[in-house]
Formats: structure tokens, sequence, C-alpha cells
């Protein structure tokens, strides 16, 4: 069975649609962190899930069609990596897997019922959501068109087909819309509960 995961060609529109999917996770993780610095508990099992979409849709999934695919085209049309734009980018996806970790050992040690721990959990949630936030910014409004009128036809095609290999080979089939669909059952339990 084949399965198209994008329909639109153009390998930016598809790493700019991931980010819309990592802004709801983001929005998610600052809700959480509020309702812990408010004294309030939040089910383990959320915090987990949540550190698993941002571990593997976020980090693995998105940036690694960044670092392995997207950005070595860019380098390779002259966008310098050290000292440069591609070098800050890879510096942020280190900075975020950092918090990832420091989230990761809070919620494990919450969901052994320390919930001492929130503290630490919040504060790096609250780090993570800046990060990446600009991060994002800076990578849709300057070096994604920065990169993206150096690309030929031809090599944006390339580039969509080998990320639906990354998709297809690494992520597995179905991956990807399961972890939207995690998503949209987060919004369910955290936005629609007080
Ligand atoms: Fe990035
Ligand atoms: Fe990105």
């Amino acid at each position: 069975m084949t399965h198209i995961h994008h329909h639109e060609q153009d390998p930016i529109t598809i790493l700019m649609e991931e980010h819309r999917v990592i802004e709801r996770a983001i929005r998610l993780l600052e809700e959480v962190a509020a309702r812990l610095d408010a004294g309030k508990q939040v089910e383990p099992t959320i915090l987990i899930n949540l550190l698993d979409f941002i571990r593997n849709f976020a980090d693995r999934c998105h940036h690694g069609k960044e670092e392995k695919i997207l950005f070595q085209t860019f380098s390779e049309h002259g966008i310098p990596v050290e000292g440069g734009p591609i070098g800050v980018m890879l510096f942020e996806h280190e900075e975020g897997r950092k918090a990832v970790k420091a989230m990761a050992e809070a919620a494990l040690k919450i969901k052994e019922g320390d919930w001492r721990q929130t503290h630490l959990f919040s504060s790096n949630a609250k780090g993570y959501s800046q990060l990446l936030t600009q991060h994002i910014y800076k990578e849709d409004n300057i070096l994604y068109p920065m990169g993206g009128r150096l690309l030929s036809k031809e090599e944006k095609e390339d580039l969509v087909r080998r990320f639906e290999k990354v998709e297809r080979e690494e992520m597995g089939e179905g991956v990807h819309e399961k972890y939207i669909r995690l998503i949209e059952e987060l919004e369910d339990k955290i936005l629609w509960s007080s």
C-alpha cells in the first residue's frame, strides 16, 4: 500500500507545516508549565506523551530532516555553517535536546510521585518553549526563504523525495499522522479541562 504524506511539492512548505504542529505542542507545554507553577497536578502521562511528541516528531523527524538533508543542501549552496545561520540553528537544536533531557528526568520523578520535581519540569518547559519559538521564527522568516531562493525545481523535488524516505524508513509508515493525532488528543485533554 502506498501512502502520500504531502500533496505539496515544496520542501520548505512541508517543514513550515511541521512548525505549525510543533507550535501546538509548545502551546500545550506552556499550559502544563503554568499549571504546575500554580501548584496544580498534571497527569504524568500527559507530560510523558508531550515529551514523546517532542523527541520523535519535533527532534528526530523534523530536526533530522533539517540537519541531515536541508541544511546540508543549503551549505552546498554557500550558506555558512560555522559562525553562520546554520551553525546557530544546529546549536539551538542541541540546546533544545538538553532541555528535553531535563524535562524527561523530571517527568520520570513526577511519575514516581516526587512532586518536588515540578519546578525542574516547568522551568525547562518554559525555556524550551522560548528557545523553539524564536528558532522557528528565524527559520520561517530568514533561513528558509534565504536558502529556498537558491534551490532549483529539481533540487526541491529531490528534497521532497528524501523527506518522504525519512518518513517511510526512519519514522515508519503512518507515524507522522499518529503524532498529529496525539497532539489533537492532548489538546482535548489539556485545553478543555481545568
Ligand atoms: Fe531547526
Ligand atoms: Fe525547524
